[in-house]
């Protein structure tokens, strides 16, 4: 069975890493979208929220399941046994911080954890979950980037009950 885990932060999931669940998905037989648990950063959703915002996003793919990590990813790799990453990858902007990660875990894996990475369509190339963040803290229009489910409760953690 070949599977993956697709790591990140997820804060909050967009259409950007909606394309790349589905289209993974698809090449694989079991894709696990894991959240990072980062103390380091002070997250908008907590660990769990994000959790259950990709369950509701992925509800319809049934080979895709989502957890959460804290620690190394490649410590959390080898205990589910899953020896590919997948990365997205928006722009040329992305490549230099990617590769680092990616050669990083290869090297600190001896060689078990490699990294795929799907290029971001077009038309998601521009999204990010900082300016999702940015634009609703705002009370911009952020229903391009991401589902209304997800837009209603981002709207929430700043104080709004939807876009005007
Ligand atoms: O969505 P993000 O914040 O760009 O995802 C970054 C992520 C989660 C892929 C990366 O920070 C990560 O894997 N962190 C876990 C800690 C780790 O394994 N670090 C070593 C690689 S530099």
């Amino acid at each position: 069975m070949k599977k993956a885990i697709y790591p990140g932060s997820f804060d909050p999931v967009t259409f950007g890493h909606l394309d790349v669940i589905h289209r993974a998905a698809e090449m694989f037989d079991e894709l696990t979208v894991s959240v990072l648990n980062n103390n380091v950063k002070s997250p908008l959703f907590s660990v769990d929220e994000r959790v259950k915002i990709l369950q509701e996003a992925t509800k319809d793919l049934p080979n895709v399941k989502v957890d959460s990590f804290s620690g190394l990813l490649i410590d959390y790799a080898r205990e589910k046994n899953i020896h590919i990453a997948i990365r997205g990858l928006r722009a040329i902007t992305d490549f230099e911080y990617e590769l680092q990660i990616a050669q990083t875990n290869k090297l600190l894996s001896k060689g078990k954890l490699d990294t795929v990475f799907l290029t971001t369509s077009l038309e998601y190339a521009y999204l990010s979950s900082s300016s999702v963040k940015e634009i609703a803290s705002f009370h911009g229009d952020i229903s391009m980037c991401v589902p209304k489910f997800v837009a209603d409760k981002v709207y929430e953690k700043y104080g709004y009950s939807s876009v005007n």
